[in-house]
C-alpha cells in the first residue's frame, strides 16, 4: 500500500483529485464513490475542477435500507447535493434502499458492477475498520448484500440525523470482493478517531475483523491520511 500523509485535508483532497485526473487521462470511465464526511473536500474540489464526468459512470458503495432516495439522509441525496447536481455523470448508480424486492435489488447491483468494472474506487473507513458498510466479520468473498449495522456505526452516523432513533439499522452494501475488484483504490481517512483502524489495516493481519485489511491483497491501493489518522502508524 502506498501511504501519503498530509498536514491539511485540503491538500489531501487536491492529491486525490490529481489521481482522478490521472485515471481519466489513462481512460478510466467508471468511478466507485463513497459517502461520509471524509470525501466531501474531494467532491468540493472535483466540482470546482474542469474534470468532465459526462461520459463516465459512477457506482456508489452503499445505501441505507429502508430510506427512500429522496430522504434527506439517504446516500442518494448526499451524492446529489455534494457532487451529481453540480458535476453530472452519464449514469450514476446507487442501491435502492426502498426496494420491495431485496434479492432482485442485490442481483441488479452485482450485474451493474459486473457490466461496469470499476477503474477507480474511493473509500472512507469506519472507526471499526469497515469499508462501504462491510462491518467486522463481513465475508471476504462477499458481493452486494444486506448488512446489519453495528451499534458503533449507528452511533457514529447518528450525527447526520436530527433524531438519532431514526438512523437505519441496516444497509445495502457492495461486498468486499466487489470493492477489491476495482483496478485502483484510494482510501481516505482524516482524524485521530480513525488512527486505530488505519494502524490495524496497515500493520495488522489480513482479517475480516478489520474489513479494510482486505486491501493488503490489492496491488494498487493508496491511503491518503492526515496526521491524526496516521498517528498510530
Ligand atoms: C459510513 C459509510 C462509509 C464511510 C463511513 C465513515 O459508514 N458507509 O462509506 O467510510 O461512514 O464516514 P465518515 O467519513 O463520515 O467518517
Amino acid at each position: 500500500m502506498d501511504i501519503k500523509i498530509f498536514d491539511k485535508q485540503v491538500d489531501a483532497a487536491s492529491y486525490t483529485v490529481k489521481i482522478f485526473q490521472a485515471a481519466i487521462d489513462q481512460g478510466a470511465e467508471v468511478f466507485g464513490l463513497a459517502t461520509g464526511s471524509t470525501p466531501i473536500p474531494v467532491y468540493d474540489q472535483l466540482v470546482a475542477s474542469d474534470i468532465d464526468f459526462s461520459e463516465c459512470v459512477s457506482i456508489n458503495l452503499d445505501e441505507y435500507y429502508g430510506l427512500n432516495s429522496d430522504h434527506p439522509q439517504s446516500y442518494h441525496q448526499f451524492m446529489a447535493d455534494h457532487l451529481f447536481n453540480k458535476k453530472p455523470f452519464k449514469k450514476s448508480y446507487l442501491p435502492d434502499g426502498a426496494t420491495d424486492d431485496l434479492p432482485g435489488e442485490l442481483a441488479r447491483y452485482d450485474q451493474i458492477i459486473q457490466a461496469h468494472p470499476i477503474d477507480l474506487q474511493i473509500l472512507g473507513i469506519g472507526e471499526n475498520g469497515h469499508i462501504g458498510f462491510n462491518e467486522p466479520g463481513a465475508p471476504m468473498d462477499g458481493h452486494t448484500q444486506l448488512v446489519q449495522l453495528t451499534d458503533s456505526t449507528i452511533q457514529a452516523n447518528a450525527r447526520f440525523f436530527t433524531d438519532p432513533s431514526q438512523v437505519p439499522t441496516q444497509a445495502i452494501s457492495m461486498g468486499l470482493a466487489s470493492i477489491s475488484s476495482a483496478k485502483q483504490i484510494v482510501l481516505l481517512a482524516f482524524g485521530a478517531n480513525k488512527a486505530d483502524a488505519i494502524a490495524k489495516t496497515v500493520n495488522g493481519p489480513l482479517s475480516n475483523q478489520v474489513p479494510a485489511s482486505i486491501l493488503k491483497k490489492h496491488d494498487n491501493v493508496t491511503l491518503i491520511l492526515d496526521q491524526g489518522a496516521a498517528s498510530q502508524l
